[in-house]
């Protein structure tokens, strides 16, 4: 028989997974979620026919995998006075908000998994990093796996520090993507095509060259040799890249989204007061 998952949060993420389990054959009979907005709460039920309370404390009997999915900052609030059952997996896909925190707030009974999804979640096109304690039982971590596959692929992590590595290449990933498409739409603009052409091409070319990783037969830096002919135009282009720094930007840029995550992980642990037991 399929686990019982309950969801805490039935927000963007949390229907993304939903969505995902459900595809993946997963009886709607067994996903409940608490979600306190009424227009959301509809939108669930009619979507997948799930049940959908406002809150969670009168859902958790017989969960086997209880997954976190409210914003940081709602975090406290939502599991206050709440019982998990012992052995219960708690499943948190919150940024910032530690193990040592969310054992602190529900107790040492249940296990604990944290992840970092991303986006591409929405199209079951997500990569998400997983962390559990090196105590945590296999079947905890399979409960996971079955949440965090709906969303995609998944790696296990080594320790939890490495979530905001993670944070930084694929949580916040998408996002720079974006901005290359952003980018080499107005470069083709000052070059005389159309805003309406040049975003055509700009994303056409990105989601083609995309396709291309995911066939998996060569790799980025393998692929981006066999179309760069030496002296051509391409090389050109990369050239300028190069001379430009553009692999130290990313160096940076990704040092900093980490630093960022690992600050906000000290600004939850400081601010969340962890009720005595
Ligand atoms: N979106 C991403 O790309 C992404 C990526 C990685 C990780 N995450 C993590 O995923 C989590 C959810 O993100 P999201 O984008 O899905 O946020 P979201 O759309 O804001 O969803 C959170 C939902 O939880 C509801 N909620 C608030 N308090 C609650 C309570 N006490 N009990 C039950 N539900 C409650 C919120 O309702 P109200 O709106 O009424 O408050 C909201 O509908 C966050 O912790 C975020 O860090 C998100």
């Amino acid at each position: 028989m399929s686990d019982v998952i309950a969801f805490i949060g039935g927000g963007n993420m949390a229907a993304s997974l939903i969505g995902g389990l459900i595809a993946a054959q997963h009886p709607a009979g067994r996903i409940r979620v608490a979600e306190p907005d009424l227009a959301r709460a509809q939108s669930l039920r009619e979507r997948f026919g799930v049940s959908v309370l406002a809150t969670a404390a009168a859902m958790l009997d017989g969960v086997d995998t209880l997954v976190l999915a409210v914003k940081p900052q709602q975090m406290a609030g939502a599991l206050q006075g709440l019982q998990v059952a012992p052995g219960t997996c708690v499943v948190s896909i919150a940024a910032g908000i530690r193990l040592e925190l969310l054992q602190g707030l529900l107790g040492p009974q249940a296990h604990y998994v944290r992840s970092m999804p991303n986006t591409p979640a929405l199209y079951g096109a997500g990569i998400s990093g997983l962390y559990a304690s090196p105590q945590t039982p296999d079947g905890a971590r399979a409960r996971a796996e079955t949440v965090l596959r709906a969303a995609g692929e998944i790696c296990w992590l080594a320790q939890e520090e490495d979530l905001d590595a993670v944070t930084a290449v694929s949580g916040s990933g998408p996002a720079y993507f974006f901005l290359v498409v952003e980018a080499m739409r107005e470069a083709g603009v000052a070059l005389g095509l159309s805003p309406q052409t040049a975003t055509q091409l700009a994303t056409r070319t990105c989601i083609g060259a995309a396709r291309m990783l995911e066939a998996g037969t060569l790799d980025a830096a393998e692929l981006r040799v066999q179309v760069t002919s030496p002296g051509g135009t391409t090389e050109a282009a990369l050239c300028a890249l190069e001379n430009a720094g553009l692999r130290s930007i990313f160096e940076r840029a990704l040092a900093a989204a980490a630093r960022r995550s690992a600050e906000l992980g000290n600004e939850l642990a400081r601010d969340v007061p962890i009720p005595p037991n």
